[in-house]
């Protein structure tokens, strides 16, 4: 069920009034609904439950620190992919054995922190972090736990940007070369091998592509049996799509089934890496609109939340539901729903049927809980907007709106 409706004409957030959060926290703010988060996983843990997965959240989807203990509570491991992440897990008291660590790029320092730990697995993308971790492992007395990260080549049918399992993309090893890594991991007294990992792309609406790429990766799991090098887990990594306007959703009761039916009984566990799944639709941004210009041939509605607090739809051309926290009468306007910065990019909707808004009034942005405030910036020198949790009829400031000194924090003139 969404926990986002209107209740005689307002817009609610749970048992919240949404513009009662806006009287209190100010705007721009993201609003995000607590129960909506807990179902989302509650829906995959169960519906997977007959093998057990272990679902690491994406932290990268949306990183407040209360967010990730809510997830943490309710049983989530974490996907991270920097220092940075590793750091606010560690925050919230993750048990480091259910963190799994991805990305092309770790640096020394991240996989000495990631050793320290003691995460579950590198998800390793070339021989030369290979190579590198072992170094590290070797030099600290510590021996790694790694998997390697196969580039399946397969196909997600999504945005190009956000797409990453084909062999022209910069993620993962080569199918053909996995096995030599895995032979030489296996051979070194520092390096553990644990498992098999991939992820194909993000925002994927059909079920055939998490299946293709978890054929590879059971493909390369036999292998590596046969080879006497057992592993414990496979990740087929994230990328559940969700549903932003009219396109058909996900079938998450399907995938559920298909991945039971595949791995039920198997000697392997399987890690599952969700990010917008769980959040997305847990979030909105809420903005108050500042003018309405009204010309020919367009019309701007101007809000106070811009492109530096809503990324996606120009980075991506993402479509987000744009509703009146108030509903009055039907009267409709045909408009770009725009920001306050300095460029044409800056826009939050275009060309969209919107509510006929007047100045002060406050619009909800759909469906921005995942990839909206972690991709936030302080350009035009604006401060991040606040994050705000909603449970039931209580509403708490999760991340203050940030303040002028929080701007220039570091900086000074001579
Ligand atoms: N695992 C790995 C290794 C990833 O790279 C990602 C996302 C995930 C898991 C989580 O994917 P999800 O379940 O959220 O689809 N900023 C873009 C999305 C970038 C996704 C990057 N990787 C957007 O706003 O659509």
């Amino acid at each position: 069920m969404s926990h986002f409706e209107y209740r005689a004409g307002k817009l609610y957030c749970e048992g919240t009034a949404v513009e009662s959060v806006a009287a209190q926290f100010g705007t721009p703010a993201y609003v995000y609904s607590r129960a909506a988060i807990l179902e989302n996983f509650d829906r995959l843990q169960r519906g997977l439950a007959k093998v057990s997965p272990l679902i690491c959240y994406s932290v990268k989807a949306n990183s407040n620190l209360r967010i990730l203990n809510l997830l943490r509570e309710a049983g989530a491991g974490f996907d991270i992919v920097s220092g940075g992440e590793l750091e606010r897990v560690r925050r919230v008291g993750a048990d480091a054995g259910r963190v799994v660590y991805s990305g092309v790029g770790k640096t020394q320092q991240e996989i000495d922190a990631g050793l320290g730990a003691g995460i579950l697995m590198f998800n390793v993308e070339s021989s030369g972090e290979l190579d590198l971790i072992e170094a590290r492992a070797r030099h600290l007395g510590k021996r790694a736990n790694i998997s390697l990260r196969i580039n399946p080549d397969v196909e997600a049918h999504t945005h190009p940007y956000i797409s990453t399992g084909e062999v022209i993309h910069k993620f993962g090893v080569p199918k053909a070369e996995a096995m030599d890594l895995y032979r030489r991991a296996a051979a070194s007294p520092h390096l553990r091998v644990r498992g098999v990992a991939c992820h194909i792309g993000s925002q994927i609406l059909e079920v055939e592509p998490f299946l293709e790429a978890l054929d590879e990766l059971s493909h390369v799991e036999e292998a590596l049996r046969a080879s006497g090098i057992p592993v414990e887990f496979l990740d087929l990594g994230g990328g559940l799509g969700i549903r932003y306007a009219d396109e058909e959703p996900l079938d998450v009761a399907r995938l559920m089934a298909e991945l039971t039916r595949r791995l039920e009984g198997k000697p392997y566990r399987l890690i599952l890496e969700p990010g917008r799944a769980l959040v997305a639709e847990a979030g909105i941004l809420l903005a108050r609109v500042l003018y309405v210009k009204r010309s020919e041939p367009k019309n701007f509605i101007v809000v106070d939340a811009g492109m530096n607090d809503l990324m996606r739809p120009v980075l991506y051309g993402s479509y987000h539901v744009i509703l009146p926290v108030e509903r009055r009468e039907a009267r409709k306007l045909r408009a770009d729903v725009v920001g306050p910065l300095c460029e044409t990019g800056d826009f939050l909707a275009q060309d969209r049927e919107m509510a006929d808004v007047v100045p002060g009034d406050l619009i909800a942005i759909m469906t921005v809980g995942a990839y909206g405030f972690v991709l936030t910036s302080n350009y035009n020198s604006r401060p991040r907007p606040a994050e705000v949790m909603v449970s039931g009829e209580r509403a708490e400031l999760i991340r203050p709106r940030e303040r002028m000194e929080d701007l220039m924090a570091g900086e000074a003139a001579e």
